[in-house]
């Protein structure tokens, strides 16, 4: 990466005006209690009692702002603020609702940087007394994670129709729980669609360390890797782990235990390109003194080449044919999500950039290697994504940080980014 560094060597990290950065940084710091873990992290997984927290929370937020709260068909939360009675809104936002033991600004920092850049934005609007093309929305989309409710990205793949909103609603958890039953007492199920967008931004911590090495503060997201992702079921027959002589075994964990090692090998054969990881292993009945019978498993694979993505996928597929003879089992694999290498629109790159030299950030493109709601939202309208510096890279972990003036001069550039595309920066197609 090469950095241009416009920002004159002893200006403070951030261009904000303290007021505004202090504000931001308090409720940031009001917003993190939600959830939060012992070690400096949060737990909030989607509609758990935490993030149906968080929300309320949030909505009282941005009603003291003036903006109107709505929710849609599949409980995804906007903040909306009319400017031009019946046009399309600038949808702005992240999501709020984590993993497991996680940190505390995946998402969460993008929903209050979008807040405070449209309350910003609206307050110059009534001084300034001009008229904006566009409406503004902050959005905190529904189960960005995927942690509980498999898969990622849910409530913006319901709003962009990437996912029918019947078969979201009925994805359970792990004890059977609907989407629409953890939902429908939150008072979180509207009975809308949403606003229709124009345009979109989002702003999300790296997550990865790139920018931090290169000490660049702001990233233009050019494209995301390509992602598949599995859930895998292995099936043997339960048995005495002690007393069944081994040529009679049909171990589950076996079988699956054997793909969670190929998967890092099939990584390690394109170093760099491919990421993989198996997230999650249910193993039943899981007891001692028990040959496992069946193991469901999450299989995600990230890559930064479709062909070497393909090609992975095809490896994958002869493997499971020799692990099912390897360890007498059966593999059923489901590819429940996936995406492709699609580019955000270069324009809104563009834009993003002359605002980041404007504002004299060091900015670089980047790609994504993590998911995110904009990617589905750059499928339907022109779609800016900003990332700001992760500490040492460090993400879904307790530990995950990003220093408050890396944090504040994001909120800065996707300030300026939201007030050009609501002055209609990026033409008008709408959803
Ligand atoms: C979601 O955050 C993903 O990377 O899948
Ligand atoms: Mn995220
Ligand atoms: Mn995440």
């Amino acid at each position: 990466m090469t950095t241009q560094d416009a920002r004159p060597s002893n200006a403070p990290g951030h261009g904000l005006d303290a007021g505004r950065a202090e504000a931001f940084l308090a409720d940031f710091a009001t917003m993190s209690a939600f959830g939060a873990t012992g070690n400096g992290g949060v737990d909030r997984q989607a509609a758990t009692p935490a993030d149906i927290e968080q929300r309320r929370w949030l909505q009282s937020l941005l009603e003291q702002h003036g903006l109107r709260v709505e929710y849609d068909r599949i409980g995804n939360q906007f903040g909306l603020l009319e400017l031009v009675p019946g046009a399309p809104y600038v949808v702005v936002g992240s999501h709020m609702d984590s993993q497991p033991t996680a940190g505390r600004y995946d998402g969460a920092y993008g929903v209050l940087a979008a807040t405070h850049a449209i309350v910003r934005i609206a307050e110059e609007l009534r001084e300034t007394g001009e008229l904006p093309q566009h409406n503004l929305a902050v959005v905190n989309w529904f189960n960005e994670e995927g942690s509980r409710f498999v898969p990622s990205m849910m409530g913006s793949s319901v709003y962009t129709g990437l996912m029918p909103l019947e078969a979201a609603l009925a994805v359970t958890d792990h004890d059977g729980v609907s989407v629409q039953q953890a939902l429908e007492p939150t008072g979180f199920l509207g009975d809308g669609d949403g606003p229709v967008a124009a345009c979109c931004a989002e702003i999300h911590i790296e997550q990865g360390r790139l920018l931090e090495d290169s000490g660049t503060t702001i990233g233009l997201v050019t494209a995301s890797w390509a992602a598949s992702k599995y859930v895998v079921t292995v099936e043997g027959e339960q048995s005495h782990s002690g007393a069944t002589v081994m040529p009679d075994r049909r171990d589950a964990l076996l079988g699956a235990s054997m793909l969670v090692v190929f998967a890092r090998e099939l990584a390690d054969r394109f170093p760099g390109v491919l990421h993989t990881a198996v997230g999650q292993l249910d193993v039943y009945p899981n007891s001692p003194v028990v040959v496992a019978s069946r193991v469901r498993l999450l299989l995600d694979l990230r890559c930064a080449d479709e062909a070497v993505l393909a090609e992975a996928n095809e490896l994958l597929a002869a493997e499971i044919a020799r692990i099912e003879e390897r360890a007498s089992v059966r593999l059923e694999l489901e590819r429940s999500h996936e995406w492709g290498i699609n580019p955000y629109q270069p324009e809104g790159v563009a834009l993003a950039r002359s605002i980041a030299e404007q504002l004299g950030y060091p900015h670089d493109e980047i790609l994504t290697v993590a998911g995110h709601d904009s990617i589905n939202m750059k499928e339907i309208v022109p779609t800016v994504m900003l990332f700001v510096p992760s500490i040492q890279g460090i993400s879904h972990n307790e530990g995950e940080e990003t220093r408050d003036d890396d944090a504040l001069a994001g909120l800065d550039v996707l300030t300026g980014v939201v007030r050009q595309l609501a002055m209609g920066g990026l033409g008008a197609s709408t959803r």
